[in-house]
C-alpha cells in the first residue's frame, strides 16, 4: 500500500528508483512517479503500472544522482496522474512523496489557499507540500519539522529542495521507512527490499523521527529538533530472496519455499529430546507462563485463519482458553485484558495499521503482548516487547502463502512450549517435535501434486461460486483455502464448519455449486463423512482432499486428492498448501494478475 524509494549518491538516480519502485510494486499501488534533481527538479508520472512510467521516460536524459519516487494507492482522489506523487508546491522548487492520511488537510488547505496557493491535485499530500514550503525558510529539514508540527494523521515522508540539491529529508509518523547505507550512496524505502542488492546496512526510523540525508551522511533529529544517534543494523535477505527464481509468479515461488521456510521456522527451536520448543523472545519466565489465564490471538486477513489453527493448539495442549481476535473489531472492542492476559500480535509485514492498533491498546490495558512476526524490525515487532521471528523470508505475492504456515508453525511451538509447562507428557511432547520435523517431506509430497491440482483447476475454472468445509482443526484450513480463491480469483467462495451446514448454507447447495472439503483421517472423519453425503445428496460437485490410502471415499465426490497424513494438530502444515495451489491455478487459468490482485495491497498501512 504505497511505497516510497529514495536516492542519494554518485549513480544515475533514475534506474535505481525505477528498479526500486518495482521491488515495492507488492505492496499494490494505482499509479507511480518519478523526481529527480537534474539542475531543475524533473518530475514524471503515470496512471497504471510502473512500465507505464519507465516507457514515458524511456527517450528522456535523466542523469541527476538525487531523487524520489512513489506508488501510489488511492486514498483521497482519484486514480489520475494529478493525484500521483510526487507533489510539488508552487514554486516548482519543492516536491515531496508521502504515505499515510494528513487528517486535517482540510483546514490546511483553506487557510494555504487564502495566502494565494492553488492546488493541481486533489490529494492530502499535496497539501502537506504547500505547507512545507510556506515554513521554508532555506533549510528543508527544518521547513518540515515546523510544517510536521502542524499537521494531524500518518506519514513516511520524502522530501527535497532545489535549492539544497544534495539533500533528501525523510519523516516518519505510522508508515515505516528504512534508510539503507552505502559505499557514498544512501537509499530510502518503505522497506528494505529496493536497497538490498546494494547495502544490507541499514537503520530503520522510528515515529516522530526525521532524518537529513547528504553526501556527508544522515543526521537524525527528533521533532524537538534535537539530535539522535540511531543504530545500524544488517539484513539478512539476500537480493536473490526476493527474486521469483524461475516461477511464472512470486505466489507460487512463495508456495513452493514451504519446506525450507518452515525448516528456518523450527530450526534450533525444537528439542526432541525434551519433547518441547524453546522460543526464547517470549521474554516470560517459566512462573509467569504458567500463571497465564487467557491468550488472545490479534491479526488481520491470513494471519487472523493462521491465529484460528493456533487458538485449538493453545487450548488443546496449554489448556489455556485462546481467542482469535480480528484487529479491527479488537481495537475498538474494549476488550477484557487483565494482568493475566497474553496477547499475541500475528502478522507478516509487521506494519499493518489495524494489527498496530490494537497491540497499543493491549499493552495500554496491561497484557503481555508479544508479536509473530515476518519483517524484521518492523513497527509490531519493534512495539511488542517480545516475540519470535516466523523466518518465512520475504513474501511479495499479496496473497499470503508460507507467511501462513510459519505463523502456524511458530504457535504450534508456542502451545507446546506451554503445554509442557502444564499438561503435556514428554511422549506426546516428543511425538509433536517428531511430527513436526516430517513436516517438510509431507509438505513436498503435496507440492508434487501441482500439476494434477492445475488439471483439477482447469475443469472448474467455469463455476461461479465455491464452498469449502472442513471440521476441528481443518476448518481454518477451509477459511483459508476460501480466502485465497477469493483474493486472487475472484469467483465468490465461502468457507463453512460442515455441521453448520444443515442451518442455512443447504439451501444453496446445486450442481452449480462445488464443495471443495477436507476429509482427513482425524477424530472428526466419521461426522465429516455424514456431512459430505448430505452434500451428496444434494447433487452439488465434490472435490476432496483426503488422507493417502483412503480409496472409499471416491464414492462419494467427483474429484479426490490425497494427501499424506499427520498428526491432527499439525494437518494445517499440510492441507493449506493444496488448496493455495488449487487458488493459485483457478487465478492463472482465468488470466487474473496473481500477485497483484485488485483492490488488494500487500501491506495495509493505513486504518
Ligand atoms: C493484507 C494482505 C493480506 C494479509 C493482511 C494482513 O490484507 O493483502 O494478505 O493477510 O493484510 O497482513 P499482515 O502483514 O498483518 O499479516
Amino acid at each position: 500500500m504505497c511505497g516510497i524509494v529514495g536516492y542519494l549518491g554518485k549513480k544515475p538516480a533514475l534506474p535505481i528508483l525505477i528498479q526500486g519502485l518495482r521491488r515495492l510494486e507488492y505492496r499494490g499501488y494505482d499509479s507511480a512517479g518519478v523526481a529527480v534533481m537534474n539542475g531543475e527538479i524533473v518530475r514524471m508520472r503515470a496512471v497504471g503500472k510502473i512500465d507505464s512510467l519507465a516507457d514515458k521516460l524511456k527517450d528522456t536524459k535523466i542523469e541527476g544522482t538525487v531523487g524520489i519516487a512513489h506508488t501510489r494507492w488511492a486514498t483521497h482522489g482519484g486514480v489520475t496522474e494529478e493525484n500521483a506523487h510526487p507533489h510539488f508546491a508552487c514554486d516548482g522548487k519543492l516536491v515531496i512523496a508521502h504515505n499515510g492520511i494528513i487528517e486535517n488537510y482540510r483546514e490546511l488547505k483553506e487557510k494555504l489557499t487564502s495566502l494565494g496557493h492553488t492546488f493541481k491535485s486533489e490529494t492530502d499530500t499535496e497539501v502537506l507540500a504547500h505547507l512545507i514550503e510556506v515554513n521554508y525558510k532555506g533549510d528543508l529539514r527544518l521547513a518540515v519539522e515546523t510544517a510536521l508540527a502542524q499537521v494531524r494523521g500518518t506519514y513516511g515522508l520524502v522530501a527535497m529542495h532545489a535549492n539544497e540539491p544534495n539533500k533528501i529529508v525523510a519523516a516518519r509518523l505510522g508508515s515505516p521507512l528504512v534508510i539503507g547505507i552505502g559505499e557514498g550512496e544512501y537509499f530510502i524505502a518503505s522497506d528494505a527490499t529496493p536497497m538490498l542488492a546494494y547495502t544490507k546496512k541499514v537503520t530503520f526510523l522510528e515515529d516522530g523521527e526525521i532524518a537529513e540525508i547528504g553526501l556527508e551522511g544522515v543526521r537524525t533529529f527528533n521533532l524537538r529538533d534535537e539530535l539522535i544517534s540511531k543504530k545500524v543494523e544488517e539484513i539478512e535477505w539476500n537480493d536473490e530472496q526476493a527474486q521469483k527464481q524461475g516461477y511464472d509468479h512470486f505466489m507460487l515461488k512463495e508456495i513452493h519455499d514451504q519446506p525450507t521456510v518452515f525448516e528456518d521456522a523450527i530450526r534450533g527451536r525444537v528439542d526432541l529430546e525434551e519433547g518441547t520448543a524453546h522460543l526464547g523472545g517470549l521474554n516470560m519466565t517459566d512462573d509467569q507462563m504458567r500463571s497465564i489465564e487467557r491468550i488472545v490471538l490479534i491479526a488481520c486477513g491470513t494471519a487472523s485463519y493462521a491465529a484460528m489453527v493456533g487458538k485449538y493448539a493453545f487450548e488443546r495442549l496449554a489448556g489455556i482458553p485462546t481467542e482469535v481476535d480480528v484487529a479491527s473489531e479488537f481495537r475498538y472492542r474494549d476488550p477484557i485484558i487483565t494482568d493475566k492476559t497474553l496477547v499475541f500480535a500475528i502478522s507478516q509485514s509487521g506494519e499493518t495499521a489495524d494489527t498496530l492498533a490494537a497491540v497499543r491498546e493491549a499493552k495500554r490495558k496491561g497484557a503481555y503482548v508479544r508479536g509473530i512476526v515476518n519483517v524484521v524490525g518492523s513497527t509490531i515487532a519493534r512495539e511488542t516487547d517480545g516475540g519470535t521471528y516466523i523466518h518465512a523470508g520475504p513474501e511479495l505475492a499479496v496473497a499470503s502463502t508460507k507467511a501462513f504456515t510459519n505463523m502456524v508453525a511458530i504457535m504450534i511451538l508456542y502451545a507446546i512450549q506451554f503445554g509442557r509447562l502444564k499438561r503435556v507428557t514428554l511422549a506426546t511432547g516428543q511425538r509433536l517435535i517428531k511430527a513436526l520435523l516430517e513436516i517438510p517431506e509431507k509438505m513436498n509430497q503435496v507440492l508434487k501434486l501441482n500439476d494434477q491440482i492445475k488439471v483439477l483447476a482447469e475443469k472448474y475454472s467455469g463455476y461461479k461460486d465455491f464452498l469449502f468445509l472442513g471440521r476441528g482443526i481443518n476448518f481454518p484450513v477451509a477459511l483459508e483455502g476460501s480466502h485465497k480463491l477469493k483474493e486472487i480469483s475472484y469467483i465468490h467462495s465461502e468457507a463453512y464448519p460442515a455441521g453448520e451446514m444443515k442451518h442455512g448454507v443447504n439451501a444453496l447447495l446445486s450442481p452449480e455449486f462445488p464443495i471443495f472439503a477436507i476429509l482427513v483421517k482425524d477424530q472428526l472423519y466419521e461426522k465429516m463423512r455424514s456431512n459430505i453425503e448430505e452434500v451428496k445428496a444434494r447433487k452439488s460437485p465434490i472435490i476432496l482432499l483426503a488422507t493417502i490410502g483412503d480409496e472409499a471415499v471416491k464414492e462419494l465426490a467427483e474429484d479426490v486428492i490425497y494427501v499424506p497424513d499427520t498428526m491432527e494438530l499439525l494437518e494445517p502444515l499440510v492441507n493449506t498448501l493444496l488448496l493455495q495451489l488449487f487458488a493459485y491455478h483457478m487465478a492463472v487459468i482465468l488470466g487474473k494478475d496473481v500477485d497483484r490482485p485488485r483492490n488488494l495491497a500487500k501491506s495495509v498501512t493505513v486504518e
